[in-house]
């Protein structure tokens, strides 16, 4: 069984919107429902939303009462960070799950036929992640803003969501991120701490997260494209 875990329990505080992020509209349906969309119409079997309490009442309200996401299975709490939410998650999935991905509901320009992808290759790599090559040159600097170093260019990626993973691997990872100590800043770092390897399936350029003010003007051209 394949389960996604969106999780959209973050405050948005570089968007600096009234209200979360993920409910602002991009063509009059909400961020968080695009996302949404994308999963329902894949071979995805349960969906498990991830929000925050306070904005439980106000999602049913504007977006799982006005489509039809048959496949969200559960509404779990967000935790103070995307890591403690995305654990929440994992510990409440259905016990027939194999196969996991995790996505960011700010994300809505994923698609059916990247996420189905994911999913087959899953057979082969038990851990990925999908990512594009970076397009700028990326810099490692000290504290007081001086370069340190310049890595070589054509060895970075930026590192999207989906990140899609066997199940019991990815708890083991979150399990032992929990016991440790130890903070990441996406979930494939976490597998990397248990020294599993990782796989990079090369992504889209359009699957941004929308972050700024910037993103939604991006995100409304390409939401026509
Ligand atoms: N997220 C979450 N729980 C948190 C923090 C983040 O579920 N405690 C989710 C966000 O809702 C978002 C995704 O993780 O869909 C990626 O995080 P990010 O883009 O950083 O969103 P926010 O944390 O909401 O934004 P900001 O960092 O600007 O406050
Ligand atoms: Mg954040």
């Amino acid at each position: 069984m394949n389960t996604v875990i969106i999780v959209a329990a973050g405050k948005g505080k570089r968007m600096k919107s009234a209200i979360n992020k993920q409910y602002l509209e991009i063509n009059k349906k909400p961020i968080l429902a695009i996302t949404l969309e994308k999963f329902q119409n894949s071979n995805i079997d349960d969906i498990i939303l991830v929000l925050n309490e306070k904005e439980v009442e106000y999602c049913k309200e504007n977006v799982l009462g006005k489509y039809n996401f048959s496949k969200v299975k559960f509404i779990i709490n967000g935790g103070k960070t995307r890591q403690e939410s995305v654990y929440n998650g994992l510990k409440s999935v259905s016990k027939e799950t194999l196969n996991i991905l995790i996505h960011d509901g700010a994300r809505p320009f994923i698609t059916k036929e990247m996420i189905n992808k994911a999913i087959l290759m899953l057979d082969k790599y038990p851990a990925m992640v999908f990512g594009v090559p970076v397009k700028d040159t990326i810099k490692i600097s000290n504290q007081d803003m001086y370069i340190d170093n310049t890595p070589e260019r054509n060895k970075l990626w930026s590192i999207q969501t989906p990140q899609i993973f066997k199940y019991n691997l990815i708890l083991r990872a979150y399990d032992n991120a929990y016991k440790e100590n130890i903070e990441g800043t996406d979930d494939s770092s976490l597998v990397e701490k248990i020294g599993e390897r990782v796989k990079i399936i090369e992504g889209s350029y359009n699957n941004i997260k929308i972050t700024t003010p910037e993103d939604v003007k991006f995100a409304k051209i390409l939401y026509e494209d």
